[in-house]
């Protein structure tokens, strides 16, 4: 729990961004089997849960590096909520995905999706929490996307 979160930190520790944390407005349960059987429920059926801040500057931002758990190949519901809920058009949004393995799954295809006419950079895939080698991959992405 918390390795998105954690990788957010260290991203705007080597950038300097601004953090905006996408949370539910009804958070999921601690307890890993309940949040996996509900997690399994609404990324099949493309649920969107209610979210518990919305983003109000979203227009000062012109590069969002968004970050989200791989859940069932996809992106968790409550950033599939963000996505569709604002207006990413002309901005370029770089993704980064903590996982159990399965690396990107389809996320950045399911970003594409939602965000029809947004530039979609290099994606990071971290595993888990990304352990002692997440700042240099972090600082090698932000490279690749001129973004150091
Ligand atoms: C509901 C649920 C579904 C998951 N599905 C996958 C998956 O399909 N592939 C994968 O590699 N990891 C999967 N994971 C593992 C998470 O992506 C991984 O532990 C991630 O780092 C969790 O990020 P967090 O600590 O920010 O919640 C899943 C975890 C949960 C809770």
């Amino acid at each position: 729990m918390g390795h998105t979160k954690d990788i957010a930190h260290q991203i705007q520790e080597q950038t300097g961004g601004t953090l905006f944390e996408i949370k539910p407005a009804v958070l999921y349960s601690e307890d890993y089997d309940t949040t996996e059987r509900q997690g399994r429920t609404e990324t099949r059926e493309g649920y969107r849960p209610m979210l518990a801040e919305q983003v109000t500057d979203l227009y000062s931002y012109d590069t969002i590096l968004l970050g989200t758990p791989n859940w069932f190949n996809t992106m968790a519901p409550p950033v599939a909520t963000f996505l569709a809920d604002n207006d990413f058009a002309g901005k370029k949004i770089a993704l980064f995905c903590t996982n159990g393995g399965g690396g990107l799954g389809h996320i950045v295809a399911d970003i594409r999706t939602l965000c029809k006419d947004s530039e979609i950079l290099d994606s990071l895939d971290i595993y888990e929490d990304g352990g002692s080698g997440a700042k240099a991959k972090i600082s090698d992405w932000l490279k690749k996307n001129d973004l150091a």
